[in-house]
């Protein structure tokens, strides 16, 4: 089941704010309605942003073909969606690639948009595939057991996954023994929707608490540390969920690769360091409280990163669909030709 689809005239999403309990898909059927599913997190994760971004700016061609409008008047509302949420690159990406079609008329838009749906797919094909390779080469093991961070398989793509889809080519290839997942505070997507994505597929997991994370690295329990990434800077420096740095470190100390998987649409050489990233800052509430009951004082304010920068020089690689990188042999990555 794919997280996003295109009806030919609508969005239609995995809801998935209310997963593991409840799958359900919703449709998305105009820019309100998109950037909201966006700034809530029913659709979520970089690649999946920027596809649904896309799929946006098609509604609007859509829109503007059916009431005889210029395909130049859909601009002002593209931008609002390219702006919905600012750390992952993939989302101003993704709606700058379909507005380069506007001089082709508005079913180029369109096209473009369900063009890049279903290159994603493909993209998280050799991606993952490159990556587990990586993975057992650097780990220098048959079988792995791997610590993951937040939620960066078939629900943060369209399908296929990035970190998490290595570690799903690991287990096809019986060289997976365990997923050690971060439940990812505060919204939790590690415990309720990677942990997820593992049951479902049957492969050994086990939920950590996210201060447990470093310890878990320092006791030996996992051969490495994979995770994906929102925006890499051009110096390699890599923005991620909150909690990603910690693990950084920690494998670092621990001697274990840390490897980030992304696609090369996450590669953001206009950005030079990670000092230039911008990082969502999100309501107090989320971290004030859980599943609707206050965990804190009333009143309480929070400070609430929603992304934190893991520094070039703690990334042993980055994988993407068509290279892997090596920040510590990398001054500055260039743009894939
Ligand atoms: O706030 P989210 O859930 O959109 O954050 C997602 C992540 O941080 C993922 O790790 C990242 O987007 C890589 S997804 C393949």
């Amino acid at each position: 089941v794919r997280t996003i689809d295109w009806t030919g005239e609508h969005i239609v999403i995995i809801e998935q704010t209310l997963l593991p309990h409840q799958f359900t898909h919703i449709t998305l059927t105009n820019t309100a309605e998109t950037i909201d599913a966006i700034q809530r997190l029913a659709v979520r994760g970089a690649p999946a942003i920027g596809v649904t971004g896309a799929l946006g700016v098609a509604m609007l061609a859509l829109d503007a073909k059916k009431s005889g409008r210029q395909i130049d008047s859909i601009l002002e509302d593209a931008e609002r969606i390219a702006d919905a949420r600012p750390t992952a690159v993939n989302l101003r990406w993704a709606v700058d690639r379909v507005l380069r079609e506007l001089p082709n008329g508005h079913d180029a838009v369109v096209a473009e948009a369900v063009a890049m749906m279903h290159e994603d797919i493909a993209t998280n094909e050799s991606m993952t595939s490159r990556a587990a390779d990586v993975l057992l080469e650097l780990c220098g093991k048959p079988i792995l057991a791997l610590h993951t961070h937040c939620n960066t398989g078939d629900l943060a793509t369209v399908e296929g996954g990035t970190a998490l889809g290595a570690a799903f080519q690991l287990h096809k290839r019986g060289a997976l023994s365990e997923v050690i997942a971060d439940e990812t505070r505060p919204l939790l997507q590690g415990a309720r929707l990677t942990a997820f994505e593992l049951a479902e597929r049957g492969i050994p997991y086990r939920v950590s608490a996210d201060g447990a994370g470093p310890t878990c690295i320092a006791r030996g329990l996992v051969d490495a540390v994979v995770i994906g990434a929102d925006r890499i800077a051009a110096n390699g420096d890599t923005a991620n969920k909150i909690g990603s740095y910690p693990l950084a470190l920690a494998a670092k100390r621990a001697g274990i690769p840390f490897v980030v998987v992304a696609p090369e649409s996450t590669l953001d050489p206009s950005t030079p360091s990670g000092d230039d990233i911008h990082i969502e800052l999100r309501a107090d509430s989320e971290v004030t409280m859980l599943a609707g009951i206050a965990v804190a004082p009333i009143g309480s304010k929070a400070v609430n990163f929603a992304f934190d920068v893991t520094p070039n020089d703690l990334v042993t690689a980055i994988v993407t669909e068509h290279r892997v990188i090596y920040p510590a042999k990398t001054p500055k990555i260039e743009p894939w030709k």
